[in-house]
């Protein structure tokens, strides 16, 4: 039954998405099962910077960040899309480390990376209480304004790592972080992971396109691995060898852009929609947008979420940035 009402909701997205003139499907279809063993793998990738530069800072900082806290009262730490909490561990180990009494609530959309994180950090770190809550995040109401678990007292820090906001518009990543923050006071802290805007010189731009234009073509199959999901629970009969993986920057909007591009002239039918779309060749499906930040529109974020930003760390060449705001 929850497969049903599933795959309807998720026919009504691809219907519209397929029905406009520009074509777009939204990103968060990426991460079926497939998708996200294909997302694990791109995190390893020589090109794919992102994970390791925040993993390195989170190492770096993570007693700097903790520095922000207040020692005495105890810590809950909630993470939207925590995936499976390795980079995060670094900071919860530092949090223990400083004998607090810490709590860790990841909140995730896959009950298997759920399960996985839950059995990591009980080997890794057994003194953290972890309280896995299994819910997807963007939608409204959101879990965290329904209190999640009711021993979540003391400090509260919310976590949203891995350049994950990049793939919302500015305006829609504010709105999720106002909802998960219903909750926190004056005093909680806000810490986000963004992928640094190239500067006007362009000089890393090359680095943005081959990070997603790896050459082992990982990022490619997992754009197209969408389709072939598509085929698998929507019934559709797109042949994924005919569509092309494509990955741009779009400077105007300071986002990377993944596309999938039709190579020929064809007709693909959707059985559940009891309808079928027409690609020309050359026209594609825009399937995610990755946003990259300036400084400036770092702390602009926070601010809106009602977080001003009190503290940031990059790499020495600014290409990632740890942002931490404070409730006010
Ligand atoms: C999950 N998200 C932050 C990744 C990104 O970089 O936008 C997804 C991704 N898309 C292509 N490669 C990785």
């Amino acid at each position: 039954m929850e497969a049903l009402i599933h795959s309807h909701a998720m026919g009504n997205v691809v219907r519209s998405g397929l029905r406009q003139k520009q074509k777009s499907l939204p990103s968060w279809l990426f991460y079926d099962e497939v998708g996200s063993i294909l997302f694990e793998r791109i995190t390893t990738l020589p090109e794919y910077y992102l994970t390791r530069m925040e993993r390195m800072l989170l190492c770096r900082y993570a007693s700097a960040i903790l520095d922000h806290v207040d020692r005495g009262r105890s810590l809950t730490v909630l993470e939207l899309g925590a995936g499976s909490a390795r980079k995060t561990a670094l900071l919860l180990r530092a949090a223990l480390a400083d004998k607090r009494d810490v709590s860790y609530q990841p909140i995730d959309i896959s009950a298997q990376s759920l399960e996985d994180a839950a059995l990591h950090l009980a080997e890794e770190l057994p003194a953290l209480r972890v309280q896995p809550v299994l819910r997807d995040f963007s939608e409204t109401p959101h879990p965290a304004s329904v209190r999640l678990h009711d021993d979540a007292r003391g400090q509260q820090m919310l976590l949203w790592l891995g350049s994950s906001a990049g793939n919302y518009e500015q305006q829609e990543a504010v709105r999720i972080l106002t909802a998960a923050a219903a909750g926190m006071e004056k005093g909680d802290h806000l810490l986000i992971g963004l992928d640094m805007a190239p500067r006007a010189d362009g000089k890393r731009t090359h680095h943005l396109l081959e990070a997603y234009n790896d050459a082992a073509g990982v990022t490619a199959e997992f754009n197209r691995n969408l389709l072939v999901r598509l085929n698998r629970e929507l019934g559709a009969k797109f042949r994924p060898k005919q569509f092309e993986h494509s990955a741009h920057w779009n400077a105007a909007a300071s986002r990377m852009e993944m596309h999938l591009v039709s190579t020929v002239a064809q007709s693909v039918r959707i059985e559940a929609l009891e309808e079928s779309f027409f690609f020309q060749r050359g026209e594609f499906i825009h399937t995610e947008n990755s946003h990259k930040y300036t400084r400036e529109n770092g702390h602009a974020l926070l601010c809106a979420a009602g977080f001003p930003v009190v503290a940031e760390w990059h790499d020495p060449d600014v290409w990632y940035g740890l942002f931490l705001g404070e409730r006010s």
